[in-house]
């Protein structure tokens, strides 16, 4: 009988040789002796929006629910969300926000008048999710707050007196409502926006108008010393840098108003077209390299803003945050057009993989962003179909960027810049970004961009790396609720050999390694 294995064997190292015949060998070195930026912890914030299955039954499934949960938050979404040391919550839009009356959300929730939710789907809305479920939520999950303003339709008082129900402790008919809706302490806001997205769905503004709007609303907003938020001004469009303009020179430079941050946002359309965005799942390789692509410009958004703001704030009061950012695509067939529900492959952890390491370099005015969304709308963690739960591998990229948060930025040299090219195009086959964490530890995050072709890196100052890596067989490889569990982080460890350990990090997938103290 004539055994198959040594042919089959054979056949493995050529393919082998063959792969490594593309891969030339990195090296990776990282300057310990030039410490960045920190990486605030709120640059992996989420952001939770009164929009489709997002908060009711993604969060939400009140009291009576045969869903187990406490105090009717869903008890495996909020598990989930204390095991990702969520930092930071926005809420309650988005476009929502600026048609949000925060008195429909408050007192016995039977009462609460019935609205329609005019930006996502035309639903009604119960508000059985108002402000003292919010800071609930936020407590259990552990994370800091962020509200975001009623510009649009509200006025200087309502927005005034919600600041003050959240906030205060004097004696005023408005904290004694607060009292009797069941909370005696303050809640603690660590973040208030004036709007969202004030050129469009928040009003249509020039940044003029708006900077003249800020103004006017922040003069007013009072918090006790020990309960400041930091004010954030709503920001142009990706594409444009003259809200940034605008609203340093208007604002800034009147000096009496506070503005501690003016943010954007940027979303990765794989087509780049909001008519036909592109599919979640089961696209050609042309739009995995797109998607990429349209990611990679969160870079030129951020320096371009960011050098206006240089120009403009050189004292750096001003931070710049991206407070909406992910993949938008076609929502998932058969679903409502206006909940945005969308599958989330090994593409959309990669994707999130890419910006993180944008966003580290930025950290100096990149202080704050929020994925858009936490559950079950656009790039979210969690989706849910009822009863059913499953993890997407975006919560997994950001579980395996925990040890980033509050960490030190750390500049890394590169031997070569090897490049995934595609067509006529080409971008960054290789993304890194290190830092040193809380507890002196290194860690290293690194990217593989391409579908085919593995990356080898070796790490010269290095004897022995642990860590967690995450990649798919297939380009579109993601989790269902039959199967929650294809696309997980697995453990990886390598070890030193001729002193320098190398790693070859898979095509598709993203790796984050302890480097121990370096
Ligand atoms: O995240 C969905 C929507 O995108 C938000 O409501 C809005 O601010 C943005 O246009």
């Amino acid at each position: 009988m004539v055994s198959v294995k040594p042919l089959l064997f054979l056949c493995f190292s050529m393919v082998s040789l063959a792969a490594m015949a593309d891969t030339a060998r990195i090296d990776i070195s990282i300057d310990t002796q030039r410490p960045g930026a920190v990486l605030n912890k709120n640059i992996y914030g989420q952001f939770m929006e009164h929009l489709g299955r997002g908060i009711y039954e993604g969060v939400w499934v009140g009291k009576d629910s045969p869903i187990p949960n406490k105090n009717g938050y869903r008890l495996d979404v909020l598990q989930a969300l204390i095991d990702l040391k969520v930092p930071l919550l926005r809420w309650p839009g988005g476009c929502f926000a600026d048609e949000y009356h925060w008195r429909d959300g408050i007192g016995p929730r039977n009462e609460r008048p019935r609205t329609v939710n005019s930006n996502w789907g035309g639903v009604i809305e119960d508000n059985a999710f108002g402000t003292h479920e919010f800071f609930e939520f936020a407590e259990l999950v552990g994370a800091q707050t962020y509200i975001n303003g009623n510009l649009g339709t509200g006025s200087p008082k309502e927005m005034v007196e919600w600041l003050h129900y959240m906030t205060s402790d004097a004696d005023t008919t408005v904290v004694r409502e607060r009292k009797k809706n069941g909370r005696e302490r303050p809640f603690k806001v660590d973040y208030f926006a004036v709007g969202n997205e004030s050129w469009g769905c928040g009003g249509n503004m020039t940044p003029d108008y708006y900077a003249d709007l800020y103004k006017q609303y922040t003069t007013f907003l009072k918090a006790p010393e020990n309960n400041q938020p930091k004010f954030i001004a709503s920001g142009g469009t990706d594409v444009q840098t003259n809200w940034t303009q605008t609203l340093a020179e208007k604002i800034k430079r009147s000096g009496n108003v506070r503005m501690d941050a003016i943010s954007h946002h940027y979303y990765t359309l794989p087509t780049g077209d909001w008519e036909t965005k592109g599919s979640a799942t089961g696209y050609p390789e042309e739009q995995w390299f797109s998607t990429l692509q349209q990611t990679l410009r969160m870079e030129t958004f951020i320096t371009d803003n960011v050098a206006i703001l240089d120009e403009l704030d050189p004292e750096q009061e001003i931070g710049f945050y991206v407070d909406e950012w992910g993949t938008w695509y076609d929502v998932d067939k058969g679903t409502n057009p206006g909940f945005l529900y969308q599958q989330n492959t090994i593409r959309d952890a990669i994707v999130a993989g890419l910006n993180i390491h944008i966003f580290n370099r930025y950290a100096k005015r990149v202080q704050m962003t929020n994925i858009a969304q936490m559950v079950n709308v656009l790039q979210a963690m969690i989706l849910t179909d009822k009863e059913k739960m499953l993890l997407t591998p975006t919560y997994y990229a950001f579980k395996m960027h925990i040890p980033f948060q509050d960490a030190t930025y750390l500049p890394v040299n590169l031997s070569d810049t090897p490049l995934y090219q595609h067509g006529d195009d080409a971008i960054p086959a290789l993304s890194v970004s290190a830092a040193k964490a809380l507890n002196g530890d290194i860690y290293i995050s690194l990217i593989n961009t391409q579908v085919d072709n593995a990356v080898e890196v070796a790490l010269p100052q290095v004897s022995q790396v642990k860590g967690k890596l995450l990649n798919s067989r297939d380009m579109d490889g993601h989790n269902t609720f039959d199967h929650p569990d294809n696309i997980h982080p697995t453990d990886y460890t390598a070890t030193e050999v001729n002193g320098s350990t190398v790693i070859s990090i898979p095509a598709k997938s993203l790796m984050v390694l302890n480097l121990g103290q370096l």
